[in-house]
């Protein structure tokens, strides 16, 4: 049993705490042995001033709540590990995908996007799906989501998407979903939101279940090999059970039931030696190959067809173990795109960029400073070593004399030939703030969606629209999103005007085949999705 468990169990166990069968101390560990009375001038006094461990109990009450997550606040996570099928010496030197004998321990954290951390599981919405691999070269994570696609072009742009599609700001409403004003005003108005507008509207936006759901790294990322060759590469987990979704109408009903429905079933399934198990697999691209699309690999707002591309899995991850402490694990753990090893790097996606400052700099915030890394869930399983120094919580006792480099007083480190390599990408042009052209098609692949949908499919996400559009107040809105879905379908457009009782965009005749089931309150029953 022992030797099964993996390495970052092992190293999590400095930092365990058993259940407490000793008596109580304060935080400077002075035994307390009444912790139900306060101290008080006389039994019917006032309390004292000097009840320094009244004070210091209500004091960390007071402290206990972190800033949630500016996005993704509401979240599930489980350790699991992660197997490799063949080595890919050929693609890249990361050690992790390269020996199959290794079992990389992983934590994975599941997590809607809009509402707030005490939110129901079961709205409609993005989910995330963030894995940390605790390689033996240090942490790498792929922090994705169960779209592969996202809403914006430019991180630039992340600041407005996230303040549109958040609750509005007079009244906090909506609450987990996305039926409001502001959040179809920046659809209207970006049209580059198209296409994951049209995922949000499908069945793919309401999982049945964590371990039926799809993840995607969504960006153009590289692997390169131990000559320096690089290849492009896409992310994807495919859960082993396959993918399903919840219809409307059992959403409504769960959210009412058990609005930790996704939570309880992740937790529930490993409880019983059920954990999920999701394939990782790429999608690649030589470099060669790089324009040879009629879109952009940079463009964050589209997929590369598997009919261009396929996938090929390389290997299995399980997730067979809940943490033992919400907030120490799932709470406080912190994923990072710019989390590489070596064998590992990044394309020039103005998203992938933007989100390489963005994470960092937000869990320098939440997590209370720059020493987050020692926290025991973020610590990588390899020995940590470097020049930097104090800052608030730091945990370690420094011995050396000097923290600056190079320096003559301590003995030197060691000479490091392994260290991580930037990929030594050509890179020229002038500075300018721009948009390049090759990222303008905003509407192809919405089209293609809508093309590869069944016709059950097609009236789940006419019905969603009318819901989500039926709560828009401002007739203005309603028309500028009918108008961008016209151009996706023709039929698209003139089933949600129809439903919405407004004319067809672009003028032409109003359908009146839209489904009787279809209304703007719900969808018809179905059948859960693929
Ligand atoms: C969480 C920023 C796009 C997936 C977050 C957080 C921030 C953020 C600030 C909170 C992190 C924390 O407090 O630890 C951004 C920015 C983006 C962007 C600036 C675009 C420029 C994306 C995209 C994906 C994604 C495209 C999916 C591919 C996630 C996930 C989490 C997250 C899964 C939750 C991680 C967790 O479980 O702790 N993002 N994000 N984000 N983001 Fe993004």
């Amino acid at each position: 049993m022992q030797s099964e468990r993996d390495a970052k169990d092992r190293r999590l166990d400095e930092y365990r705490v058993p259940v407490d069968d000793h008596g109580m101390t304060t935080d400077q560990g002075v035994t307390v042995d009444d912790t139900d009375n306060s101290l008080k001038a006389g039994t019917r006094g006032p309390t004292l001033m000097e009840d320094f461990h009244f004070r210091e109990k209500m004091t960390r009450f007071d402290h206990e709540r972190i800033p949630e997550r500016v996005v993704h606040a509401r979240g599930s996570g489980a350790y699991g590990i992660f197997e490799l099928y063949e080595p890919l010496g050929d693609l890249t030197s990361a050690a992790f995908l390269n020996d199959t004998s290794v079992k990389t321990p992983t934590f994975v954290r599941f997590s809607t996007v809009q509402g707030s951390r005490g939110s129901a599981d079961t709205v409609r919405d993005v989910r995330g799906f963030a894995t940390k691999f605790y390689t033996t070269q240090g942490n790498f994570d792929i922090v994705g989501n169960n779209f592969p696609v996202f809403f914006i072009q430019d991180g630039v742009k992340f600041p407005d998407f996230v303040h549109a599609v958040k609750p509005e700001p007079h009244n906090e409403i909506p609450q987990g979903q996305s039926a409001h004003d502001t959040f179809w005003d920046f659809v209207q108005l970006q049209p580059e939101s198209l296409h994951m507008v049209m995922w949000l509207m499908s069945d793919r936006a309401i999982p049945r279940s964590y371990r039926m759901m799809q993840g995607f790294g969504v960006h153009t990322f590289r692997l390169v090999n131990a000559s320096g060759q690089g290849t492009f590469v896409k992310w994807h987990w495919r859960p082993v059970l396959g993918t399903y979704s919840l219809v409307w109408d059992e959403v409504l009903r769960i959210q009412g039931n058990d609005p930790d429905f996704n939570r309880r079933d992740l937790w529930e399934s490993i409880e019983r030696g059920a954990g999920p198990e999701y394939e990782l697999c790429v999608q690649l691209v030589p470099e060669s190959r790089e324009h040879d699309f009629d879109f952009d690999l940079l463009d964050a707002t589209k997929i590369i067809p598997e009919e261009l591309v396929p996938l090929r899995p390389i290997g299995k991850m399980t997730l067979n173990r809940n943490p033992q402490n919400f907030f120490a694990e799932t709470e406080q753990v912190a994923f990072h795109t710019a989390n590489v090893v070596p064998g590992i790097d990044f394309s020039n996606d103005p998203m992938l960029q933007a989100r390489n400052f963005s994470y960092l700099d937000t869990q320098l915030l939440r997590l209370g400073g720059p020493n987050f890394t020692q926290i025991p869930i973020n610590r990588p399983i390899n020995e940590v070593r470097n020049d930097q120094r104090d800052g608030f919580h730091q945990h370690q006792i420094h011995e050396s004399r000097t923290s600056y480099s190079p320096n003559s007083i301590s003995d030197s480190r060691p000479q490091v030939r392994d260290g991580y390599r930037h990929y030594q990408e050509k890179v020229e042009g002038a500075k300018i703030r721009t948009r390049s052209p090759s990222f303008a098609d905003h509407y192809s692949q919405a089209t293609l969606f809508w093309n590869s949908m069944a016709g059950w499919e097609k009236r789940h996400i006419v019905a969603a629209f009318l819901f989500e559009l039926g709560h828009v107040e401002r007739g203005h809105i309603k028309q500028g999103v009918l108008t961008h879905l016209g151009k996706i379908h023709p039929d698209l457009g003139a089933e949600v005007a129809a439903g919405l009782g407004l004319p067809a965009p672009g003028g032409g005749p109003v359908h009146t085949n839209t489904s009787p089931a279809l209304s703007m309150t719900g969808q018809p029953p179905g059948v859960a999705t693929r």
